[in-house]
């Protein structure tokens, strides 16, 4: 068997979200909040809310069926599979093995990948290394999140910002194109501005963590959209130019769906066109690591990616982390 590095590709994506729709109107009357502040300060207009007894294996599931039937890939031929999350069904096992039984995966190894919002992307760099070394066939890479289950209903600094979800892509080689480059990055050092301070070995869950309400999500805003305005151009321009590209190379580009204002912020840096932009925001709010899957699944449902075209994604979140990929689409 030849030793080359093989190029990796996505072949079959698919997306779930739940049914349950949340409005900006429907958080006025539970936070002093309006539909004005929300939109004007973050574009989102309403998100999806998983039921009570659904769980993020339940739309990681749904997720990946659909990716796995548009790749045409039998799950019982998946060599690995990669959930991307921060709302796992519960610390351990991981949701990845959950959704491998789940999906009859018998091959597959398993495991849950935590980079916070930045998940998908860093999911599909690892996708391509198992690929490119020849390791693996067939990857499954989900991200898959059901926020509403950590956020503190009562704070509205978290709570009108997110949203539930999952999008999935079936990873596998290529003769051509495929992901051309990846770059991932961490700064632990403002690890504490997007937490959740309780459940893990530094304040196991108790009466009084609870009371406190440390297993919520907890956010300094202002810090993280600092971080995220800095951040997007700036990993934009590094993996466009690990791959030789330009911004004008750019013919599709799916950020985080996390604010607007981000979102415009970088996109008049790099100089793009609106129409090369890809926004569903206003629908689901920030999804975390489902958001970049489920917007190239809706993009690739209207038609807005072709052939051919090269497809930048670029993720950010807690760690804090980030990570971004440039897709040359093939399928
Ligand atoms: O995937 C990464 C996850 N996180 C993010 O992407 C979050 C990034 N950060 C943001 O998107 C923005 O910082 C927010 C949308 C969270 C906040 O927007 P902002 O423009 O930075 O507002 P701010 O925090 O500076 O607050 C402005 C005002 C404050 O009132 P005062 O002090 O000016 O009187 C807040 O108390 O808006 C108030 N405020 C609200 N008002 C109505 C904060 N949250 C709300 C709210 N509704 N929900």
């Amino acid at each position: 068997m030849s030793k080359k590095v093989r190029k990796a590709g996505i072949t079959g994506v698919g997306s779930y979200v739940p049914k349950n729709i949340l409005t900006n109107h429907d958080l006025e009357e539970m936070v002093e909040t309006s539909d004005e502040w929300i939109k004007s300060r973050t574009g989102i207009e309403e998100r999806r809310i998983a039921d009570d007894d659904e769980t993020t294996s339940d739309l990681a599931y749904k997720a990946a069926r659909k990716a796995l039937s548009n790749a045409e890939l039998a799950a019982e031929d998946l060599d690995l599979i990669l959930v991307a999350t921060m709302t796992p069904d519960m610390p351990f096992p991981a949701t990845a093995c959950l959704l491998q039984d789940r999906l009859a995966a018998k091959q597959a190894a398993a495991f849950d990948l935590q980079a916070a919002c930045s998940g998908f992307a860093y999911g599909l760099s690892v996708a391509s290394q198992f690929i490119a070394s020849r390791a693996y066939n067939n990857v499954l890479v989900v991200g898959a999140e059901t926020i509403s289950k950590i956020l503190n209903w009562e704070d509205r600094n978290t709570c009108i910002l997110f949203g539930d979800g999952a999008g999935a892509a079936v990873v596998q080689s290529l003769d051509s194109g495929g992901i051309l480059a990846n770059v991932l990055g961490a700064d632990g050092s403002d690890s504490e501005v997007l937490k959740m301070p309780a459940g893990g070995s530094q304040k196991p869950a108790s009466l009084t963590t609870v009371e406190n309400n440390l297993h919520y999500m907890e956010m300094d805003g202002n810090s993280v959209f600092k971080f995220a305005v800095r951040i997007v151009d700036k990993v934009a321009l590094e993996v466009l130019k690990k791959a030789d590209l330009t911004p004008e190379d750019v013919d599709f580009f799916i950020p985080h769906q996390a604010n607007i204002r981000i979102i415009e912020a970088a996109v008049k840096r790099l100089n793009l066109n609106e129409e090369e932009v890809f926004i569903n925001l206003d629908k689901y709010g920030n999804t975390s690591a489902a958001s970049i899957p489920i917007a190239l699944d809706e993009a690739l449902q209207a038609g807005r990616i072709s052939m051919g075209d090269k497809v930048l994604t670029v993720g950010f979140g807690a760690g804090l982390t980030w990570g971004a990929n440039i897709i040359e689409w093939s399928y």
